[in-house]
């Protein structure tokens, strides 16, 4: 059996406390879906920044109003210390989520990205400390790899950061590890790469690229690459992630704890190949999709040019498997997107 199975039923039989933190957001609606789901004890904290209520709306509606009623929501900030120790207190495991994403936000306002991402991911680390949580799981980021031009990227070599956002993820790390140094915080850090699926927020200026591109195909608006179309990216089903933090959470090998850790599915999409893939499931549902051509403009600042994981570690050490390909998620994301837009 899977070691994803495995853990599945175990937590089924002796459900723990989580906290999730950013839950209204994409990648942490979905994990409180699949806790719901599995008969766990919620607790969630949001500021909604760049969360939205209608993604806890959707959770309720797909899982049990028994299941519901073990979540239990707090609308907060992880930037004040008091409301992470009240969020953190009686739980088993921390998903720490929470953060404020994107490259070019980063570049266009380093300070409130600074203080979401280093100052509310402190407060949650000595949260967690204080209320001595069994594991610290978190959101860490492949822009850490930065400038390093190497493929597939490998954990242990990492390059210069090319954005105020990417400097965010890897000081996480670098307190993660200090936490566990000091003070005996058990934590794992998850780098993930360009995670997308149901939920994913398609409005705003800084919308990742397949939200983005499913959104306007659908509405006919103009779609833009920026760049050649030929940059790359290892795009990741959102399930993938999911099984990857409740992996981490509960791996109980000694060698496992204090590590970081790529989350992806192992393979490079284009571009352009992926503006295809997206157009070519559109037009199922929308046939006037197949007109639809891409406006090429200039490369954007802090953008790595290429990016594709070796998930080997996770693999060995997690148990984890990248279930779902890219043009399964795609599938997925499809159905998701044309429903609700
Ligand atoms: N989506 C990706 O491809 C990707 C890739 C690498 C890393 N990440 C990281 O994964 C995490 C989740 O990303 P996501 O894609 O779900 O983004 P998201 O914006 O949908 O979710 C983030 C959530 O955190 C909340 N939040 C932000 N600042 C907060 C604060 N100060 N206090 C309380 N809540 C706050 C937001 O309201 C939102 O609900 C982030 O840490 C992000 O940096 C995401």
């Amino acid at each position: 059996m899977a070691q994803y199975d495995v853990i599945k039923n175990e937590l089924e039989a002796n459900p723990k406390k989580w906290m999730i933190t950013g839950v209204a957001g994409f990648i942490g609606s979905n994990l409180l879906e699949t806790l719901l789901d599995l008969g766990q004890e919620v607790v969630g904290l949001d500021n909604f920044s760049t969360g939205h209520l209608h993604n806890l709306t959707q959770v309720q509606e797909a899982v049990s109003p028994e299941r519901w009623q073990r979540f239990a929501m707090i609308k907060g900030d992880i930037c004040d210390l008091a409301t992470c120790q009240q969020a953190c207190a009686g739980a088993d495991y921390v998903l720490h989520q929470a953060a404020l994403g994107s490259v070019p936000r980063s570049i266009e306002d380093p300070i409130t990205t600074n203080e979401n991402n280093i100052t509310g991911f402190l407060n949650m680390l000595v949260a967690s400390r204080d209320a001595g949580v069994r594991r610290f799981v978190y959101a860490a980021s492949s822009s850490t790899y930065g400038d390093h031009p190497g493929l597939p990227k490998v954990e242990d070599t990492i390059g210069q950061p090319l954005s105020p956002y990417a400097v965010t993820k890897y000081v996480n790390e670098l307190y993660a590890a200090v936490f566990a140094r000091a003070y005996g915080l058990q934590s794992i850090g998850l780098r993930y790469f360009n995670v997308f699926g149901k939920r994913q927020d398609p409005n705003g200026a800084y919308a990742a690229v397949i939200p983005k591109w499913f959104s306007g195909m659908i509405r006919g608006q103009e779609l833009f690459i920026n760049g050649t179309g030929e940059t790359s990216r290892d795009f990741c089903y959102i399930d993938n992630t999911v099984q990857a933090n409740i992996l981490a959470a509960c791996a109980d090998n000694e060698q496992a704890a204090n590590q970081v850790y790529n989350v992806a599915f192992g393979e490079r999409t284009s571009l352009n190949e992926l503006f295809d893939a997206i157009r070519e499931r559109v037009v199922k549902f929308v046939p006037v999709a197949q007109t639809m051509r891409p406006t090429y403009r200039d490369f954007r600042a802090g953008d790595v040019l290429h990016s594709l994981a070796d998930i080997s570690k996770a693999r060995e050490l997690l148990g984890y498997e990248a279930k779902y390909s890219v043009g399964e998620g795609l599938d997925l994301a499809a159905h998701w997107y044309v429903e609700h837009l």
